[in-house]
């Protein structure tokens, strides 16, 4: 079974334009995080795919990077327990 890779335990501020959509990446193994750059797409049976979100308006929002955000893709503080 996959589990998301925790990419940073930490999340990210990003300014969202109101109107955009957004490609998070849900299997924590690209390189461009929190967004995806169709990493998973290189990995036979990996079952994640981005969540794409569209901003209600112009904001920063903090991006979950550590992938395990019960409240995706915005961090709700789950990477605390992934912190050393
Ligand atoms: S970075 Fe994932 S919950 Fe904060």
């Amino acid at each position: 079974m996959h589990e998301s890779h925790i990419f940073k335990a930490e999340p990210t501020a990003v300014m969202v334009e109101k109107g955009k959509t957004y490609a998070w990446c849900t299997c924590g193994l690209s390189q461009k995080n929190p967004f995806c750059d169709g990493h998973h797409k290189t990995i036979e049976g990996m079952p994640f795919k981005p969540l794409r979100f569209t901003a209600e308006e112009d904001a920063e929002v903090w991006l979950c990077n550590c992938k395990h955000t019960k409240n995706p893709p915005y961090c709700d503080g789950t990477h605390q327990q992934f912190q050393k």
